[in-house]
């Protein structure tokens, strides 16, 4: 597996790989890689002749500095995952290297970006859609993979994909979840041996939502039921619980019946860990 620090280098390789005719996978990633990432990377892997993985903390996408500062970094066991999980080429560039100038274009990505993780993160969405249009530009992939654990970036990226004309085609894997139900993420590692232990009620929070929905509940009984039952917890701190249509991810306000699949979204913090999780009730 090469590892590839510049914009110039990833460029070169990506253009003899497009004039072999080889079909490029690309699986964006911030590092600390598990087994969510590893999935979308052997899935690249299966349906692409060569696999890029980027692994690069992007500064823009994160509204809370110390979020930033403390997000695990991991080069040297990322880098040895990587080869066994059938990544080619590693992209692995400094801050410099990906902003040599602070950038001045802005994204609006309307109602999609105003309802969770846009409301709550500002200017997030913009960071997300700003690094994830570089590295487009700069791997030209013909299939890009994404974790639904993500959920409204996966809604974000498809508009941004729609809106620029990426030729490309998104992939979108289901979330991976530890054996005890919580979703995996980078951010996990921070967590105090307390808080992990705690941490699954998040998506018991979430299949107790789920089961509500089918029965009929409105979205703020579902909400104060998932409210009520993570306050159990003093470890946890819920930011919100979002009973969503799962295309627009905008809220439903009424009783569900079967009109849209339903996303239901949650973040919330333990100590100074904030984790986000989510289910989708199909119609
Ligand atoms: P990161 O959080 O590292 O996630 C990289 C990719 O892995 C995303 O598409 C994410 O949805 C997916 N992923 C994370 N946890 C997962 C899990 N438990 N199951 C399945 N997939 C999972 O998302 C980002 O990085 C960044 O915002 C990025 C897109 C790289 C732009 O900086």
């Amino acid at each position: 597996m090469d590892i590839l620090y510049t914009a110039a280098s990833l460029l070169t390789q990506v253009e003899q790989w497009r004039q072999a005719g080889k079909r490029i996978g690309l699986v964006p990633t911030m590092g600390a890689l598990h087994e969510g990432h590893l999935q979308l990377v052997r899935a690249a892997a299966a349906d692409n002749d060569v696999v890029v993985v980027s692994i690069f903390v992007n500064p823009t996408q994160f509204n809370n500095p110390d979020d930033f500062r403390l997000y695990p970094r991991l080069p040297e066991a990322d880098a040895a995952l990587l080869g066994p999980a059938g990544c080619t080429a590693l992209f692995s560039p400094s801050v410099e290297e990906m902003y040599p100038a602070p950038t001045v274009l802005r994204f609006d990505f309307g109602a999609l970006e105003r309802v969770m993780e846009g409301a709550h993160r500002p200017g997030h969405f913009n960071g997300v859609a700003t690094v994830v249009s570089k590295l487009f530009h700069l791997c030209q992939p013909h299939r890009a993979y994404f974790g639904q654990k993500d959920l409204q970036q996966v809604a974000i990226i498809r508009q941004l994909v729609a809106d620029l004309s990426f030729a490309l085609e998104l992939v979108v894997f289901p979330t991976v979840r530890e054996e005890d139900g919580l979703a995996m993420s980078s951010r996990n590692r921070r967590l105090s041996p307390d808080e992990r232990t705690v941490a699954p009620r998040l998506y018991k929070a979430l299949r107790l939502a789920a089961e509500l929905v089918q029965s009929g509940a409105k979205s703020a009984a579902v909400q104060a039921a998932v409210a009520e039952y993570l306050s159990a917890t003093p470890t946890i701190s819920l930011e919100y619980i979002e009973v969503a249509d799962a295309q627009t991810l905008q809220s439903l306000a009424g009783p569900w019946q079967g009109q849209a699949d339903v996303a239901l979204c949650l973040a919330a913090h333990l100590g100074s860990v904030r984790l986000i999780d989510n289910v989708v009730v199909k119609r």
